[in-house]
């Protein structure tokens, strides 16, 4: 298959990217190698994606639609992964038109591709972020996600809209899926598992938000990419049982689904933290500090939807995924 992964120089699409190639797949790469975090480490990933011969890439931004058009007319696309997207809680109140400008302008560009190619699936990453303010654990697809708390949530909440919308009026198959926490190597600097990581092994201090009491359904990069791509040709039917009386958020009449794909096993920050302290053999300096805006205490995905669907079955313990990102951090810094 012809299979668009805009954000492929980013840390999921890198690894979606790679697996995709070795199964054979045509993989048409986008990306903009925005500098919100270090670009060389884009590029390093975009390296090893560049050993395939089935890799084309396109340094492109997705605000620009008469690029992606062409390079959907150019490259016969037949299923789309969107995981491009300005990422990032804290950052969203710091810079919010970077939000609007990726992932609003950057996903209506994408749907309106999905529309004119005849695009067969999209798949597009939404985030447990969606979840707000909610406090019901696990989080599940099938309740209502009305009260974000930042406005990085309140732009996946939007890209959920917006697929729908597409599904209805055209047709187009869209499956959304609302990512927990995603670690491993090659990973993002700006999430907490890495910059602990740094900051421990160059004797800073950590500051550890709400004192400690956060909880997180850490999940493997390996289990993410597996989840999605047992995910591509199941494109989603229309839901013949949908109910407008009682509306099920999580499918349609339309052919749309959203799936949570976590690790459905939250771990507390103090134990990961003293996990990745085992790890890198060092015992972190740390400073409690309170909750800060944007931020929730507690993610826990209920994942039965998506094991149905595709027999889903995240098997990496934390302690297993921080040992092999520590590994792969000391290897890429070459720390010894
Ligand atoms: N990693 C996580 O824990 C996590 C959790 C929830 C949701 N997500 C979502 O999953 C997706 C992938 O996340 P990631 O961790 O790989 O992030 P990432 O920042 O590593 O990757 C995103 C990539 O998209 C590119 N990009 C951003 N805006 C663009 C634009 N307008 N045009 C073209 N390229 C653009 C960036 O340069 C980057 O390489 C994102 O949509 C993110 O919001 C990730």
């Amino acid at each position: 298959m012809n299979i668009f992964v805009s954000g492929a120089a980013g840390f999921v699409g890198f690894h979606l990217s790679q697996l995709l190639l070795k199964k054979g797949h045509n993989v048409i790469g986008y990306d903009n190698l925005n500098d919100y975090y270090a670009v060389n480490l884009k590029y390093n990933r975009l390296n090893l994606l560049e050993k395939f011969d089935l890799f084309n890439f396109f340094e492109q931004p997705l605000e620009d639609l008469e690029k992606v058009n062409k390079c959907f007319i150019e490259n016969d696309i037949d299923v789309v992964i969107n995981l491009a997207a300005q990422a990032g809680v804290r950052y969203s109140l710091e810079n919010p038109h970077a939000y609007i400008d990726s992932n609003i302008q950057g996903f209506t560009n994408i749907l309106e591709a999905c529309r004119h190619h005849n695009v067969k699936h999209l798949i597009y990453a939404s985030s447990s972020s969606v979840y707000g303010a909610n406090v019901n654990i696990p989080f599940s697809t099938s309740d209502e996600v009305n009260h974000p708390v930042s406005l990085y949530a309140a732009t996946k909440k939007s890209n959920e809209l917006m697929a729908h919308t597409y599904s209805h009026l055209y047709d187009i198959p869209t499956t959304g899926l609302r990512f927990f926490t995603v670690y491993g190597p090659w990973g993002r600097p700006d999430m907490a598992y890495f910059s602990f990581t740094e900051k421990i092994l160059n004797g800073e201090t950590i500051s550890v938000f709400n004192n400690g009491d956060m909880m997180r359904d850490f999940t493997y990069i390996d289990d993410i990419v597996d989840g999605i791509v047992g995910l591509i040709d199941q494109p989603p039917q229309k839901d013949p049982e949908f109910s407008m009386a009682t509306p099920d958020p999580s499918r349609s009449y339309a052919p749309y689904r959203l799936y949570n794909i976590g690790n459905n096993q939250p771990v507390r920050l103090m134990d990961f933290i003293s996990t990745l302290e085992k790890h890198l053999g060092v015992e972190a300096n740390k400073e409690y500090l309170p909750m800060q805006p944007g931020d929730v205490q507690a993610t826990y995905a209920d994942i039965d939807d998506l094991k149905v669907a595709t027999g889903f079955e995240p098997s990496t313990t934390i302690d297993e995924g921080l040992g092999k990102f520590v590994e792969w951090y000391k290897w890429y810094y070459n720390v010894n």
